[in-house]
């Protein structure tokens, strides 16, 4: 037989979860014949199918899911075969009780819903192995395999467990990292309200509490949690690669989710692809997700994969809006835009029964008359144009950094100056940058290459090691500009203040140092004002800070209570430069002044006229594909250079070529590609569109 190329496929990927196993047998072909037709190309199943794949313990049942993937086969749309364990059936649950989650407060979660398993129980771990080994073994040759689609989700409903077997795991986990109790006890600083542990067994995982945690301690359950869970993605990934070596391995991301370092997952598996369920009714929406399509682009530095999106309205918020006419178009091309080859959904037919009967799919409740079924042909037939797109990479001159323990550290019980969260903070910067017409990449310190970057940003990082802190003097050293934001260098891996207070190791970088931190009241009026002269009311956050000599003061505070202390400082060192941001910025004062930073830092930064039209470019580096789409429900315009391609024309009136220029009128929602000759091979962010 021969192997058949298995990935990338040769197009973009279209397509989406289908759950054959909770249809009548009559449904297969017709789904089949109808997926042909729409021009499908990859699907995710079985993804809940536990029970149909082994009804009893050690009884697997997998011809159905053979016939479907021959029949598949036959049709030529290619799996990304689930494994099928994010949900074990109830005969296991109802055997091994002890198996289902524990809550912080002793509550054990019953049966009923899915996910219904601790991370770390041994007999669920034992099956997940055993029924991963059945379908690599079966299926492992089968034609259709594209991908190992590996459980579903993980953490979306349990990434954390507080029962005794998790609390034993938890203590192993501390004795690796920390070497002894001793180091357990110096680590967390145990001295403080007699918290000293004389045996290890003493150490729990954080249950109630009547007073605040310890904050060393609660940094650790969160690693440990998402460690946790990685060894049992670890445990699947283990054994697809030993057995069917060559057939790419991936889970479901769920973009800047809290609970789990993406980092970590995206290093062990061999794609990364992610869920996306941007709201309609918000809109905004379209910023923000570019943040996380900007992290699942740069969690491998690679094209990724839109596994799942919803055609139309989702069934979890709490008013569910649908999306309007174009808008799953423009969604789906968003994600192509910045880096996914390809679009698929959550999913191919509606369900009738069970939580997600409201849920959007492809084939609606109506069937082929569903707007969303015309809706997605209408996507499948831009994704065949695109094609030439797959494989390329977006271009971004501007990163920001991404890290787990500031994001788990600044939980809002963490006995903080006053709440602070990085996700807050991170979107406020990313939407600023955003509105400059910027793709904001990720990136991980240490670890990433920071020198692909004319500017690095750093909302806040609570959390800095000496080796983050080396990495970003480098980058600075060698002609960077970094942004850092306030409450950064605080403490060490271990939550302990750095001697000296912050910025801790950033300190000579900044040439600053904190006194106090001086969260505001909201009815305090702390102006900033610029050196421009431009004044702002600093949001919930300044600092009193002092500046080396050096240092140059680009923003005071005016007023009390911090009258005339800097408020942002820039330090020249090497061929760069290092802001230091300790006021809370509104959006409007925050977004001009990272345009100057940007500006001055050579990013070809383009201020968008209309908001709500994004340009990003993707560049395989001899051709730079330009998506233009407008996310509002009335109409935009843009224009581009004259001799550019349209590879894809919106709807409605065709672009108009002028000598001065292509002029694209965007319907409501509509997206235009166009072609044209790379003209630098930095992946700088440089295109001509003006909007
Ligand atoms: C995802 C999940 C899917 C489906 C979808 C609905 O979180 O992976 O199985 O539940 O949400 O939006």
């Amino acid at each position: 037989m021969t192997v058949p190329q298995r990935w990338p496929l040769p197009t973009m990927a279209f397509g989406g979860d289908w759950n054959p196993d909770q249809w009548p047998r009559e449904v297969w072909q017709h789904d089949i014949t109808l997926m042909r037709e729409l021009g499908v190309n990859l699907l995710s199943l079985p993804v809940f199918a536990w029970p149909q794949l082994e009804p009893s313990e050690g009884e697997y049942r997998t011809d159905w899911l053979a016939e479907i993937l021959d029949a598949l086969d036959a049709a030529g749309i290619g799996v990304a075969l689930a494994t099928g364990t994010a949900t074990p059936p109830a005969w296991l649950v109802r055997a091994h009780p002890e198996m289902l989650p524990v809550r912080a407060d002793g509550v054990r979660l019953d049966f009923g819903s899915r996910q219904s398993y601790c991370p770390s129980s041994p007999v669920f771990r034992a099956k997940v192995a055993a029924l991963t080994t059945i379908l690599a073994t079966r299926f492992g040759d089968h034609p259709a395999l594209r991908l190992w689609h590996v459980s579903n989700e993980y953490g979306d409903h349990i990434s954390r467990c507080w029962c005794e077997v998790c609390a034993a795991s938890f203590r192993r986990w501390l004795l690796r990292r920390h070497g002894s109790l001793a180091g357990i006890n110096a680590a967390w600083g145990t001295k403080v309200w007699g918290q000293l542990y004389t045996d290890v067994e003493q150490i729990e995982v954080p249950r109630v509490t009547p007073g605040p945690d310890n904050p060393a301690r609660l940094l650790d359950f969160e690693r440990f949690c998402s460690d946790n869970v990685l060894e049992l993605f670890r445990l699947e990934l283990d054994i697809l690669g030993e057995l069917t070596p060559g057939v790419p391995r991936t889970t479901n991301f769920m973009g800047l989710f809290h609970d789990l370092d993406y980092w970590r997952f995206a290093a062990v598996e061999d794609l990364v692809s992610n869920d996306a369920y941007p709201d309609p009714g918000n809109t905004a929406s379209h910023t923000d997700i570019a943040l996380s399509y900007g992290l699942m682009r740069s969690l491998k530095s690679r094209p990724w994969l839109l596994i799942e999106s919803a055609p139309s309205a989702v069934s979890w918020r709490p008013v569910n809006v649908p999306k309007a006419p174009g808008q799953l178009r423009a969604h789906a091309l968003q994600a192509v835009a910045h880096g996914s080859d390809g679009a698929m959904f959550f999913q191919w037919r509606a369900a009738r029964t069970g939580p997600e009967r409201f849920h959007s799919a492809i084939l609606g409740h109506r069937g082929e008359a569903s707007r969303s079924f015309a809706e997605a042909s209408q996507l499948a037939a831009d994704l065949a144009t695109l094609a030439p797109v797959a494989g390329s990479r977006v271009r971004s001159s501007v990163a920001m950094v991404v890290d787990w323990d500031t994001i788990w550290a600044l939980r809002p019980d963490a006995s903080l100056p006053a709440e602070i969260s990085w996700h807050a903070e991170a979107y406020q910067h990313h939407a600023a940058l955003h509105q400059l017409g910027l793709a904001v990449d990720s990136v991980a310190l240490p670890g990433s290459d920071l020198s692909r970057y004319a500017v690095v940003v750093a909302p806040t990082l609570y959390v800095t090691s000496d080796a983050q802190a080396e990495a970003l003097t480098e980058f600075v050293r060698g002609g960077g500009t970094l942004v850092v934001g306030a409450f950064s260098g605080v403490v060490n891996e271990c939550e302990q203040v750095h001697a000296g207070g912050p910025p801790g190791p950033l300190r000579e970088l900044l040439g600053v140092e904190v006194d106090e931190q001086w969260p505001l009241l909201e009815t305090d009026e702390q102006i900033v004002e610029f050196d421009s002269g431009a004044r702002t009311v600093g949001r919930f956050w300044a600092e009193w800070i002092e500046p080396s000599d050096d240092v140059e003061v680009v923003a005071h505070y005016d007023g009390r209570p911090l009258h005339d202390l800097p408020a942002i400082t820039r330090r020249r060192l090497g061929e760069g430069a290092a802001y230091y941001v300790s006021a809370g910025l509104p959006l409007d004062s925050l977004t001009p002044w990272l345009h100057q930073v940007c500006a001055e830092a050579g990013v070809d930064v383009r201020m968008s006229a209309n908001p709500s039209v994004e340009v990003v470019t993707r560049t395989d580096g001899a051709t730079d594909y330009v998506f233009v789409i407008n996310h509002a429900p009335t109409p935009a315009e843009a224009r581009g250079p004259a001799d550019a391609d349209v590879l894809l024309a919106p709807d409605g009136d065709p672009p108009v070529r002028r000598a001065s220029g292509l002029s694209i009128t965007l319907p409501p929602f509509g997206v235009a590609v166009l072609r044209m000759p790379s003209t630098t091979p930095s992946l700088h962010h440089v295109h001509s569109i003006e909007v």
